[in-house]
């Protein structure tokens, strides 16, 4: 019996040995997604359809996988990262976790939706907006600027996720705009101010429901919501704060390739492809709802255009997630 068992151990270890580099093989490139998994699944599928090449997505949030990624090192089976913001890339990019991105995929973004470093390359946009109740508020009871929610008169009317990437990925563009003081006296009048809700569709929710005025949400839970029944969003309109204010801030989401990829080739080629025609079309055409960002590209007509948005200027790679932690811990936030 003894030896039977072992005989059978051995030749599961001997089949293990002959099935580990075919299987490895077989999923292709593996993709730490933090990206909407709606939205990279398209990706997905649309280049392994022209390519060949398989991809297996594993999907998680920003800052856990940007700080798996970094425990892991050179160790880390991932070949490409793609995120929903850009400080979980800056975050790794600070580790010199990534590989230089091919020039020809950089060339296919504009200067402006890219990292000043090139590690990393921008793959889709979101804008910052104020979602507001539109029976509760007319618009020229709106705030002008971001900074305008920690005035006392909005006590108790404003409503965010501070919890998600997404606001703190707004907090860190403050945060780069207008320096650690001004950052944390904002986030100590928002303690006072806001009404804390998980997650953005909370907030809208929320603010459909007259249970708040508005809250600092991105635009695509929006527009989402109204091309399916519209029936979190019928009281909702969206104000765009433009002019540069930090509110107008427009969030890269990233894609990287890991310097420890086993499959670089493919990596790159998956970044080549998401960043263009393939990829960015399914930005316009999809229900993601985010901006297509590549340089001929043209987002969902249903969205105010990019271009109209003044948002203000932000170099990506710069965004800290570390400082911004501890500022909205320091403030009671987190
Ligand atoms: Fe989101």
């Amino acid at each position: 019996m003894k030896i039977a068992l072992s005989t059978l151990a051995g030749a599961a270890l001997a089949l293990g040995l002959i099935a580990g580099p075919a299987k490895a093989e077989d999923q292709g490139i593996i993709v730490y997604n933090a990206q909407h998994e709606s939205l990279a699944k398209e990706w997905a599928a649309g280049f392994t359809k022209e390519t060949g090449i398989k991809v297996t997505l594993r999907n998680g949030g920003d800052s856990d996988f940007s700080n798996q990624i970094v425990a892991e090192g050179a160790a880390s089976p991932a070949d490409v990262f793609l995120t929903e913001n850009s400080p979980a890339m800056a975050l790794v990019e600070a580790a010199g976790l990534f590989a230089p991105v091919d020039a020809d995929t950089l060339a296919q973004a504009p200067q402006e939706y890219q990292p000043s470093t090139g590690k990393w390359v921008g793959v889709a946009a979101r804008s910052t907006v104020f979602a507001y109740n539109k029976v509760k508020l007319k618009e020229d009871q709106l705030p002008k600027s971001l900074l305008d929610l920690a005035d006392p008169s909005w006590k108790g009317r404003w409503a965010a996720s501070p919890s998600g990437p997404d606001f703190q990925a707004i907090v860190s563009a403050l945060l780069e705009l207008k320096g650690e003081a001004a950052t944390a006296d904002w986030l100590k009048a928002m303690k006072e101010n806001f009404t804390a809700y998980k997650g953005n569709s909370t907030v809208m929710k929320a603010v459909n429901a007259g249970e708040i005025d508005g809250g600092v949400i991105y635009h695509y839970y929006y527009f989402g919501d109204q091309a399916k029944t519209g029936e979190n969003s019928r009281n909702v309109a969206l104000h765009y704060f433009k002019n540069q204010d930090p509110g107008a801030f427009v969030s890269i989401s990233g894609g990287g390739v890991l310097a420890s990829s086993k499959h670089p080739k493919e990596a790159q080629a998956f970044l080549k492809w998401v960043t263009g025609k393939g990829g960015q079309d399914v930005l316009k055409t999809g229900t993601s709802y985010e901006y297509a960002i590549g340089k001929d590209a043209q987002s969902n007509p249903k969205l105010v255009p990019l271009t109209d948005l003044q948002a203000p200027k932000v170099d990506p790679a710069r965004l800290n997630s570390k400082k911004v932690i501890e500022l909205m811990t320091q403030a009671g936030l987190l």
